[in-house]
């Protein structure tokens, strides 16, 4: 079996849990990941098991601190099959000519511009455009949210119109420097960017965002008013949304009336961070009139992307089809596999 070797440049929110995803995956395996500081990350790297790989005018931070290093961020790309870049958002872009350089893959994230890579990756939407290319985006987690929804509703129904309010989360758990802490900010600038960024997978989709940061940490959630082409009725709804790959259904009535219990519930259920990779939908949260559809959907925004990085590295290999790759990725971080 090819095993693909697989660098991780920025070890933060998205980058240690695509490490952990890679490592779970029989047909790739990660030689190393980055750091531009020492700091209990490094450490945690190090007890996992990954080797550290740290700028070239870093190194004498690290000797200092007496982290051991095994090379430059150079170094893991000339070793490297495929690198999946998760340094921030902008940052990108610096590293897309080492990457050229060395002639290794890789992968960005959502904090970059579609045109950095040319190509943006959705499992559910679009895992062939990236056969084989040498540079793909995973889109953000809130577009990676309403991709797993919109996308089998547009294929089943077709999509007249979307319109979308996503509430945003202030900052990530993790982030003590971010907001707001009590309070409700609108995005101003209208539309939102997230719109023009579904279109960058779905081009041809009209559609419409609006944002507001609020003070939680744990989850976006997203109201979805869809137009559809024809009339369809509730129960004809739910069964595409429950049937769509990555998306968890669940009902108010069994005790999930917010965020809060979903990330309870991903806790019980055992998941590495306690994370909760699929989009949830709640199913008495859905209406239809006419051809009007109506949904709230919840997205955890640290982890939605991690099973799309896993999916993008083996379309850019070359290793599988779409749907083995959704099968093998989902057998490994314990999500229900549909068929
Ligand atoms: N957080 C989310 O909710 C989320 C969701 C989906 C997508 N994304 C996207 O994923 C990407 C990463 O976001 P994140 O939230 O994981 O960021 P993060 O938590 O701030 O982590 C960034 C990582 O990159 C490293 N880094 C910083 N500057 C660097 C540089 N110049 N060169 C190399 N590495 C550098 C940092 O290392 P040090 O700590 O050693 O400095 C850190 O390990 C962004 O594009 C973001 O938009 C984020």
């Amino acid at each position: 079996m090819t095993v693909v070797k697989v660098g991780i440049n920025g070890f933060g929110t998205i980058g240690k849990r695509v490490a952990t995803a890679v490592d779970a995956q029989e047909d790739m395996e990660v030689i190393g990941v980055t750091k531009t500081r020492p700091s209990f990350e490094s450490e945690i790297a190090r007890a996992k098991g990954f080797d550290l790989y740290v700028p070239g005018d870093r190194i004498p931070l690290f000797d200092e601190a007496e982290v051991p290093v095994k090379g430059t961020v150079e170094d893991l790309c000339e070793k490297a099959d495929i690198i999946v870049d998760c340094t921030p958002g902008n940052v990108g872009q610096m590293y897309k000519d080492m990457y050229s350089k060395a002639g290794v893959k890789a992968i960005f994230q959502g904090g970059e511009d579609h045109s950095l890579a040319g190509t943006s990756f959705n499992s559910t939407a679009n895992y062939q455009e990236s056969w084989g290319a040498q540079f793909s985006r995973v889109v953000s987690c809130n577009t990676t949210g309403l991709l797993r929804t919109v996308f089998p509703l547009d294929r089943q129904f077709g999509v007249e119109k979307a319109y979308v309010t996503l509430v945003r989360r202030g900052a990530d758990p993790g982030d003590s420097k971010g907001g707001p802490i009590n309070a409700l900010e609108p995005s101003v600038k209208l539309p939102t960017h997230h719109g023009p960024d579904v279109q960058s997978i779905m081009p041809w989709l009209n559609i419409n965002t609006m944002a507001i940061k609020a003070s939680t940490t744990i989850m976006h959630m997203h109201t979805v008013t869809l137009e559809l082409k024809n009339e369809v009725t509730t129960e004809e709804a739910i069964e595409v949304i429950r049937n769509s790959p990555r998306v968890r259904v669940v009902n108010s009535s069994s005790g999930i009336k917010s965020t809060a219990e979903i990330m309870e519930l991903a806790s019980d259920l055992g998941r590495d961070r306690s994370d909760m990779y699929e989009i949830v939908v709640w199913e008495d949260g859905i209406k239809s009139t006419g051809n009007m559809l109506y949904y709230y959907q919840a997205v955890h925004q640290e982890s939605d992307v991690v099973p799309e990085n896993v999916d993008c590295i083996r379309s850019m290999c070359k290793l599988c089809e779409a749907d083995e790759s959704t099968r093998l990725t989902n057998i490994a971080l314990g999500i229900p596999y549909k068929r």
